[in-house]
């Protein structure tokens, strides 16, 4: 045999030598390689592809040998480094093209959907219970006409007490019941504030609410934290009487928890309101009967009455000291709290859970 010949021998030998790497696994069709596995493979497999079948390879050596053969054998050799030429790409296309088909297949199969399966809920957010809560009330109001107003959280002491007709010395204004910034301001400790902002702004006649947060030094527990809410009522105007304040508070509560709402006052103290009293409304669980389902009621512990809040006639000096002449003007006030509120009707025992955010309680309330 001519050396050429053994040449072409040794170049096809050690091609398919070198390409048993690849032949088990495309026997196999690659079955279970993995995605990137794959990948690799098809990496290694151009750049095998260039080093037998490039420019530089020996397979194309050969071809340039085809010239120099003594031209009785030139076309013999000629077949020869085809066949050989065409047997190196013709494996190497085959492997190629079943990788591809292989890694197109497993890359259809990883993106895959299953549309037969149920579709993932989307929880849409929504209101808190308290915010729903003060909506409802504040809707009650405003179709009596009310205003919305809103002011400061940090308060001087003039607009947390002064104004309000807290004398200095009232326990009130104790430190360890109000909190204090470090430049002697306070956070308001009841929405009572907005009245005397409002007043001084706006003048009489006036008929607001003011919803906001409000701030005391109390540890918290199951009935206390020490940010909480309130609404404060104030109506001004000419000949406001106390059965005005009652006729508010009683149509207010039979709207929220029913046309057989009773409302009744006990007499009261506030600073701020000369008469005041404290009003309570009847059990909305128990009808006022102190009794449900045979055993005494929960909600209202038996009495039949729910305590809510406080109310009275605004004192001459809170009026006076706003710009506002009580012999023309009179007005009443009103204020509770939004938590018990919302802890009486959602039969919750424990405020806290308004506060800690907790979307499996806060959920129960879309
Ligand atoms: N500010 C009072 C409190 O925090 C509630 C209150 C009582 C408000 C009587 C009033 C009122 O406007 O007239 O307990």
């Amino acid at each position: 045999m001519s050396d050429e010949k053994q040449q072409l021998e040794a170049i096809r030998d050690s091609f398919e030598k070198e390409f048993d790497r690849f032949s088990d696994a495309l026997k196999d069709g690659f079955r279970g390689m993995k995605l990137s596995a794959a990948e690799k493979l098809a990496k290694e497999l151009g750049e095998f592809r260039v080093k037998h079948t490039g420019k530089k390879s020996p397979i194309s050596g050969a071809m340039k040998l085809i010239g120099r053969v003594a031209p009785e054998q030139r076309a013999d050799f000629g077949k020869t480094v085809q066949s050989v030429r065409a047997r190196i790409e013709g494996r190497i296309a085959e492997t190629e093209d079943s990788l591809k088909s292989y890694i197109r297949s497993a890359k259809t199969k990883r993106e895959a959907v299953d549309v037969t399966l149920p579709g993932r809920r989307v929880r849409s957010g929504h209101l808190h219970p308290m915010t729903l809560l003060r909506h409802k009330i504040e809707d009650i109001f405003v179709s009596m006409g009310y205003a919305i107003e809103d002011d400061r959280e940090i308060e001087t002491d003039h607009y947390n007490f002064d104004a309000l007709n807290i004398p200095v010395g009232h326990p009130a204004r104790e430190s360890k019941d109000t909190f204090y910034t470090t430049g002697g301001f306070a956070l308001r400790s009841q929405t009572s504030t907005v009245q005397i902002r409002a007043m001084e702004r706006r003048g009489a006649p006036i008929k607001i609410i003011a919803p906001g947060r409000v701030f005391r030094r109390d540890t918290p527990d199951q009935t206390h934290t020490p940010v909480f809410h309130q609404i404060e009522g104030l109506c001004v105007d000419t000949d406001i009487t106390m059965a005005h304040l009652k006729g508010t508070v009683s149509e207010w509560l039979r709207r929220m928890y029913g046309e057989e709402t009773k409302t009744r006052f006990r007499p009261g103290y506030f600073p701020f309101t000369e008469p005041s009293a404290e009003f309570d409304f009847s059990c909305f669980k128990c009808s006022g009967t102190g009794e449900f389902e045979e055993a005494k009621c929960g909600t209202c512990r038996g009495s039949g009455w729910i305590e809510l809040g406080g109310c009275g006639m605004v004192h001459p000096n809170v009026l006076e000291g706003c710009g506002i002449d009580h012999k023309v003007y009179s007005g009443f006030a009103f204020g509770f709290g939004l938590e018990r509120m919302a802890a009486l009707m959602y039969s919750l025992d424990d405020i806290r859970l308004m506060f800690e955010n907790d979307v499996r309680f806060l959920r129960q309330f879309y």
